[in-house]
């Protein structure tokens, strides 16, 4: 059973202290997972362990042994084929954090992964049919770090943000949640309504967001 623990994300949200973070079990074994993943995948980390969205995601995520877990660019290994963005080759850390605690993990990005420790598809979802070898329905969705990465072909976008975004909620189970950055135009302001207001013309509850980061649920 799915059941996300969104008191720690609001913790972990609200901390005041690098330290906090050294009370808490579930950041410290996600931390422990993670720096794993990243030796193996001869990855490196740039960013601050404590803010790293996907650590949190799969200490907040807790037991997902057996569940159904579709990753939307989840990134790979290999170099990028890719001209004017997505330099970087950003590992797929996230879905191979969650196959190595036991989930059923599919990947998709349009880079090949042959190493990955999941079933990782090579798909461009810019394309209509991009979902056709899909296992659907999925318990658990991610689309982290698309559809506000700059310069790249979703950043101006917001019909291919929408298409794929009606795309996840097709394939996501009843119960399921999908977590996904949203694109940074709903955050220009102070307030969080334009994002509410998005999330709900696309059928789905929010359940927690965290900084353009929406935890949803269809409705
Ligand atoms: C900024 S990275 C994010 C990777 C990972 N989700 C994360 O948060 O670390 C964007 C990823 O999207 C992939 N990508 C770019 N365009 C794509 C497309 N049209 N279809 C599928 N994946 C794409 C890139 O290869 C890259 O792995």
């Amino acid at each position: 059973m799915l059941s996300p623990d969104f008191d720690y994300l609001r913790r972990i949200e609200a901390r005041t202290s690098p330290a906090a973070l050294l009370s808490e079990a579930k950041f410290l074994d996600a931390q422990t997972l993670f720096f794993s993943v990243v030796e193996s995948l001869k990855g490196s980390v740039d960013f601050e362990i404590a803010d790293m969205r996907e650590v949190h995601a799969v200490a907040a995520l807790g037991d997902v042994k057996g569940l159904k877990v579709l990753d939307v660019g989840c990134g790979s290994t290999e170099e990028y084929v890719l001209e004017d963005t997505f330099r970087d080759r950003y590992p797929p850390f996230f879905a191979e954090m969650l196959a190595r605690r036991g989930a059923d993990v599919t990947g998709t990005d349009i880079r090949p992964n042959p190493k990955a420790g999941y079933r990782h598809l090579t798909l461009d979802c810019t394309k209509e049919n991009w979902m056709k070898s899909f296992r659907a329905p999925y318990d658990i969705i991610a689309c982290l770090n698309i559809f506000n990465a700059p310069k790249s072909p979703f950043e101006h976008d917001a019909s291919l943000c929408d298409r794929i975004m009606d795309d996840m909620r097709s394939v996501l189970s009843p119960d399921g949640i999908l977590i996904v950055t949203l694109r940074d135009d709903f955050f220009a302001g102070s307030s969080k309504k334009k994002a509410q207001d998005y999330v709900a013309s696309k059928h789905f509850k929010l359940l927690h967001l965290d900084g353009n980061c929406a935890w949803l649920k269809s409705v």
